[in-house]
């Protein structure tokens, strides 16, 4: 996942100030944060007080002990080269005289962004796995998809952190599936961005009973909200660094926001039903994220409220999309529609249904996704098929598995 660099600047010079803001948002992946803040930013352009400069090494010597991956670039109009070496001893990694220049700056911004790139890139091997699930259209079931696929992965593994996150920015009802009180939400923690960090969002993630960390949206239907760039790359970035499986309910508007999500995420998991409205809008929706150029097996469908009759129309479907469906999610309106009543998640409520049978079986194999699976598909050939391909390979319903996968 491409991550955003949060830079913060604190200079009395406002010359200076513009300079480098006008030099680090001709880069790409820069996002400056408002005011001062030093809160979760990933560089800092610091002044160096000339009059006092123990006083600015001593601030040095603070940020970098409650924050050591901070980078500080000093600046100052004068600089001795005994103060510059004690700048570097503290662990200032660049120095820009004052005025600053583009031949100064951008140097120590390529500089920067070499140890940047390393940084993220050992933190990205860490990191958990982000599912978006989308719907083809309002009611298909993406929300009881994204929620319970979530609350399975966390009573199966009651110690991996698991957090969902409501992206209905539209209004989103994720609390109510989980019958817990919502006072904050995302739209919480996104006046500055930049100074989002872990505590600050822990402080808005909701526990479960079952363990799971929910982030709620926080919007109320017919809010008319709209996501800064950059802001759900920023958000996911950090729940991914605490938590080992994150699942994005996506609604179904492809706004920028969520685009940023699909982008991101490791599987995007696309809702549908088989009615013809939804497979209209499923062969739109999967001509347009084929446009992104995904990864072979990142985008994955799901059929959702499948009856065993509709198997005929089920093969029609597969052949005009030319994708092989992942999974299907038998209909069972009583049972969906109670457990959202009462706010609790289908294995739970419904375990012995064939729809909480489901999850169950779907959240077993979920969890084994290290185990590398090459299967037999129905018609003969072997694929080494994504996690849900994997998972729904032996998912009975008379559905081959040969390929799960949306071709570019
Ligand atoms: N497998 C299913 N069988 C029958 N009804 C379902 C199933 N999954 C979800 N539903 C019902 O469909 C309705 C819409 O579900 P929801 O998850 O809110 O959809 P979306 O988030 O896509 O708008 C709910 O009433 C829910 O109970
Ligand atoms: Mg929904």
């Amino acid at each position: 996942m491409a991550r955003l660099i949060a830079v913060s600047i604190d200079c009395r010079n406002e010359e200076v100030r513009r300079t480098f803001e006008s030099i680090v948002s001709r880069r790409l992946h820069y996002l400056i944060a408002k005011g001062q803040g030093t809160g979760a930013v990933d560089m800092l352009l610091l002044e160096l007080d000339e009059f006092r400069p123990q006083h600015t090494f001593d601030r040095v010597r603070q940020l970098l002990s409650a924050a050591p991956e901070l980078e500080i670039f000093l600046t100052a109009s004068r600089m001795d080269p005994q103060l510059l070496l004690e700048a570097f001893r503290v662990g200032v990694k660049e120095f820009l005289p004052q005025p600053l220049t583009r031949q100064e700056v951008e140097p120590a911004l390529a500089r920067f962004e070499e140890r940047f790139s390393g940084k993220a890139a050992s933190l990205e091997l860490q990191a958990g796995r982000v599912i978006a699930v989308l719907g083809v259209r309002g009611g298909v079931g993406a929300s009881t998809v994204a929620t319970n696929l979530a609350v399975s992965v966390q009573q199966v593994q009651p110690r991996e952190p698991v957090a969902l996150i409501d992206l209905d920015i539209h209004g989103g009802d994720l609390g109510l599936f989980l019958d817990v009180p919502v006072a904050q939400g995302l739209t919480h923690l996104i006046n500055d961005i930049s100074r989002l960090d872990e505590t600050i969002l822990r402080s808005s993630l909701v526990r479960h009973s079952s363990g799971l960390h929910f982030l709620a949206s926080g919007c109320e239907a017919y809010d008319d909200w709209k996501l800064a760039p950059g802001t759900m790359m920023r958000v996911m970035t950090l729940l991914r660094s605490f938590h080992q499986h994150v699942f994005v309910d996506c609604g179904h508007i492809l706004d920028p926001s969520i685009r940023e999500v699909m982008d991101g995420a490791d599987q995007i998991l696309v809702v549908t039903t088989l009615s013809l409205p939804a497979i209209r809008r499923t062969k739109r929706l999967l001509d347009v994220l084929g446009q992104a150029r995904y990864p072979v097996g990142k985008v994955e469908l799901l059929v959702n409220r499948y009856e065993k009759d509709q198997q005929d129309f089920l093969e029609e479907t597969e052949t005009m999309l030319n994708l092989q469906i992942a999974g299907l999610i038998p209909n069972d309106y009583g049972s969906a529609s109670e457990a959202i009543q009462y706010g609790k998640p289908l294995t739970v409520m419904a375990a012995k249904t064939s729809i909480g049978q489901w999850y169950l079986r779907e959240v077993g194999r979920l969890i084994g996704e290290s185990t590398e699976g090459t299967v037999q598909s129905s018609k003969g050939s072997v694929k080494n098929l994504s996690f849900l391909g994997r998972c729904l390979s032996s998912l009975g319903g008379g559905v081959g598995r040969k390929q799960s996968t949306v071709s570019q």
